[in-house]
Order: structure tokens, then C-alpha cells, then sequence
């Protein structure tokens, strides 16, 4: 594929990260991914600082590293409130994830996320040039591509939602929907991780807004929008590389001493509902007591930092687990073992890269996710002569890629139970094989091809009327 050179590039997402010089990887794929857009084509990455102030005042703080301009804003505390951890986090993102049971609807999150885009866009206006391009993240943002038209902006913006797009009657829920999806049509393109979220939006545009698709070109009135499912990939040779680094290869023999010869199984996930972890913990759980030869074989590390902390739903989640995984082990410990080491703080991505490269099998069920990288980058840290396993959730959008893992449904304990037996078991042969396809997948669909399938698509749309 060929790349168009792009114009200059403004990047917009709630959170910012600038480059940190560090080779750490303390950065997440994403922040990589677009800071080296940014570092290709020029331009600026604004959004919220992650810090509170008494009064809005749009002021920005500049800074720039590695070539990369950062612009952020500080926010209120009721905008903090109401557009963060109320709409975005109590609203959209349960909904979004299909936890219909969990989402909130008060018109103060809606007022808030609504001031608080009114606020980015008219902060963000006098930043944008003539011809810049710019390209908007998820769903803290949908409806700023309005917003910035309103302020007469004619240049070409994209959208990218990182999260899934729900079936049409799950967002029917929502009281805003219909507003919400309609200010989508300010946008000049609109992706997507698979064609599975691409095409809940296209129906719930088509049979609630009546918007029409031709080819991929989505109609609603005078307004044309490209829609296109592109699933974010990440750096597979700097991740392979971080796996045996200094770093990576010290926690990966720290695990392997500490695995004193048996398997680690390992899951990484923010502490959040939507990463089946209550659910992973029982699957384990059910293995161990179908199995009971193994007990002392296996044991499950489950790194899962917190997250969003002060919403409610985020608290039951921690305190839900914490007493799971203290019955399980509480139940079937002994002297010389713990079925699972249940660990609350984050990691470099270098020593993170170790650990995988350590475990047997990745254990990646969520009961539903946009992506998930994590499968990912499970898989690039592989010693390829001797890959771990990788057990997949049926509903992450990873699985559209990542075929040859060991699918399963997150819901059934027994499907959990059997895909970890069934690893265990797995042959070297066989375990190369499927981590031989699925590298040649996630080198081809990388990170740099992404970025530049979205922005190549942006540059070469008709410009706005
Ligand atoms: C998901 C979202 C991102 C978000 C990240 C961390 O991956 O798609 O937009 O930044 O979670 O969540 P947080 O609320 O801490 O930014």
C-alpha cells in the first residue's frame, strides 16, 4: 500500500501522553502509535491534562519532546465529574460494553460532557491551520467534530472509536442516542476496530436516522461520511525487543525462579467489569477443581491495575474480586503454593514483556472489548521457539485476527477450564504453528499500517463543503 504524505496532523483525546524519552515502554501502544504520526507529519496532540481547577479558563500548557507538541487543558471538578467519570465512564462505556445493568442516565453527565466538548472545541479552534487534518479519539469525544464545524471549521476530521459499537437496540437505551450519533455525520471518516461495531453503527444511522449506505459511504442528508473497520495493531519488533531486553529478561527469569518449575497462566487488564475477571477467576477455579492432578502444576498471576476509581461500579468490581480471589485461595492453598497471585499495581511494558514470555498462557477474556492489545503483545513476546498459549475471549475484536488462539466464551466456566487444559497440553509443534499465524497476522496489521490506513483514508476524502 502506498502512503499519502499527510498534512499536518491535530490529534484529539481525552487523555495526552507526551513521548517520555524512556525506552521502558512506560507509554502505552496507542500513545506510541500516534505520537510517531505526529513526529512524521508535524502537527499537535491536545486533550485534558488529567489535572483539576477551580475555573475554566482554557488555558494551555505546551510542551514538546521528541518532536511531538502536547497542548492540555485543565478541567473543573464538576466537569471532571460529570463529563469523566459521569457520562463517559457511568454512561457510554457500560453501554458501550453491554452492561446495560450498569449504565447511568442523568441529564447533569449529558450537560456536562456536552459543555465540556463545547469547551476542547473552542479551545482547540484557534490551534488548527488551513489544511490540517484532524483526528479525533473515542468516546469522550463524539461530538466534537460538531462542535468544531459549528466554529466554522472546514478542514477534514476524522473520528477513531477505540471501544465496541453496540447493537442498535441495546443503544436505543440511551436518551441522547439519536442527538449523539447524529453529530457523528460532522465527521469526514469514522473507524472502527472490526466490521462488527462498523456495522451496528451503520444500522442503528440507517434504521433510526435514515441515513443510506452506498459502498462505504454512509448518507444523512447533505453530509457524507467514509466508515471503515481498521483494528489497531501494535509495534510488533519494539515489543518483541522489550521481551528480551535487560529489563524483560530479568522479570522473566524472576518469574521463571519464582514459578519454582510450575506454569504460570497470566492476565493483564485494568480493573475494570468489562475484562471478565470475575469470570476468569471462576474458570480458573473450575479447572482447578476438575483437575485436582494439577493443582500444584499451575498457578494464575493477575496483574489488574486500578482503574476510575471514584465510580461505583469500578469499587464493586475491586472488592467483588479481591473476595473472590481470597475464597479460591483461601480454598485450595497450602503450604508451598497459591493458585493465584492477585496483584493491584501496574508494570513497564519492558518487565510486562518478560512476564508473558514467562507464561505458558496468556488469559485474555473479556466479555467484551474493542481490541484488546494485551493478546497482542502476548503473543510478539513469544520466544518463538518455545510460545506460550494464548486462551481468547470470542468477544475482544482481537479474535476477528487472532484466530488461531484457543477461542472461547468468557461466560462458560467450562470452556475456561477446558481451553487451560487443553494449553497445558498443547505440543510444541502445534503451539508454534499457531504462533507462527498469528504473528504473520499482527505484523501485517501493525501499528504504523493503522495509523496510516485511517489517515491515508482522511487525506484523501473530498474536503468539506
Ligand atoms: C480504554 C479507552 C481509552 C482510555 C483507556 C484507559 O482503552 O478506550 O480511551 O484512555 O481505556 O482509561 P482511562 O479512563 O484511565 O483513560
Amino acid at each position: 500500500m502506498e502512503f499519502d504524505p499527510l498534512s499536518r496532523l491535530v490529534i484529539i483525546s481525552n487523555r495526552v501522553s507526551a513521548p517520555n524519552g524512556s525506552h521502558s515502554g512506560a507509554q502505552g501502544g496507542l500513545a506510541v502509535a500516534l505520537a510517531s504520526a505526529l513526529q512524521e507529519n508535524g502537527g499537535i496532540w491536545f486533550g485534558w491534562s488529567g489535572e483539576e481547577t477551580d475555573e475554566y479558563t482554557g488555558q494551555i500548557t505546551f510542551t514538546r519532546a521528541e518532536g511531538v507538541t502536547t497542548a492540555t487543558v485543565d478541567l473543573e471538578a464538576q466537569d471532571v465529574d460529570e463529563y469523566y467519570n459521569g457520562y463517559a465512564n457511568r454512561t457510554l462505556w457500560p453501554l458501550f460494553h453491554y452492561r446495560v445493568d450498569l449504565a447511568e442516565y442523568e441529564r447533569e453527565f449529558a450537560g456536562g460532557y456536552k459543555r465540556v466538548n463545547v469547551r476542547f472545541a473552542e479551545t482547540v479552534r484557534p490551534l488548527i491551520e488551513d489544511g490540517d487534518a484532524v483526528w479525533i479519539q473515542d468516546y469522550h469525544m463524539f461530538p466534537l467534530g460538531e462542535e468544531l464545524r459549528r466554529l466554522g471549521l472546514k478542514n477534514r476530521i476524522g473520528f477513531f472509536l477505540h471501544i465496541p459499537w453496540p447493537p442498535r437496540r441495546l443503544l436505543s437505551i440511551l436518551p441522547e442516542a439519536e442527538a449523539l450519533v447524529r453529530t457523528m455525520f460532522a465527521y469526514d471518516v469514522i473507524g472502527f476496530h472490526t466490521e462488527e461495531w462498523l456495522s451496528s453503527f451503520v444500522d442503528y444511522a440507517c434504521h433510526e436516522l435514515g441515513a443510506t449506505l452506498e459502498g462505504d459511504i454512509l448518507r444523512l442528508g447533505e453530509r457524507r461520511v467514509q466508515v471503515m473497520a481498521v483494528p489497531i495493531g501494535i509495534d510488533v519488533d519494539e515489543f518483541a525487543e522489550l521481551a528480551t531486553s535487560t529489563r524483560g529478561r530479568l522479570a522473566f527469569r524472576q518469574m521463571r525462579d519464582s514459578a519454582v518449575g510450575r506454569d504460570m497462566i497470566v492476565g493483564v487488564d485494568r480493573l475494570d467489569y468489562s475484562k471478565g475477571l470475575e469470570e476468569r477467576f471462576l474458570g480458573y477455579e473450575r479447572f482447578l477443581t476438575e483437575h485436582p492432578e494439577e493443582r500444584k502444576e499451575v498457578f494464575l498471576l493477575q496483574i489488574a491495575p486500578p482503574s476510575r476509581a471514584s465510580v461505583g461500579s469500578y469499587q464493586r468490581i475491586r472488592s467483588s474480586l479481591e473476595s473472590i480471589a481470597g475464597r479460591i485461595n483461601g480454598a485450595y492453598s497450602d503450604v508451598d503454593w497459591t493458585p493465584i497471585r492477585y496483584v493491584n499495581q501496574g508494570y513497564p511494558r519492558d518487565v510486562l514483556a518478560g512476564i508473558y514470555r514467562a507464561a505458558k498462557i496468556g488469559l485474555v477474556t473479556p466479555l467484551r472489548d474493542g481490541m484488546n492489545l494485551v493478546a497482542k503483545e502476548y503473543v510478539a513476546a513469544q520466544n518463538p521457539e518455545d510460545p506460550g498459549v494464548l486462551i481468547l475471549s470470542r468477544f475482544a475484536g482481537a479474535a476477528c485476527q487472532l484466530t488461531d488462539a484457543v477461542l472461547i466464551n468468557p461466560y462458560s466456566a467450562e470452556e475456561m477450564a477446558d481451553a487451560i487444559m487443553q494449553a497445558l497440553r498443547m505440543g510444541r509443534d502445534e503451539r508454534i504453528e499457531r504462533w507462527e499465524r498469528m504473528m504473520a497476522v499482527i505484523r501485517r496489521e501493525d501499528i504504523a499500517w493503522w495509523r496510516r490506513t485511517f489517515t491515508n483514508a482522511l487525506v484523501r476524502t473530498p474536503e468539506p463543503a
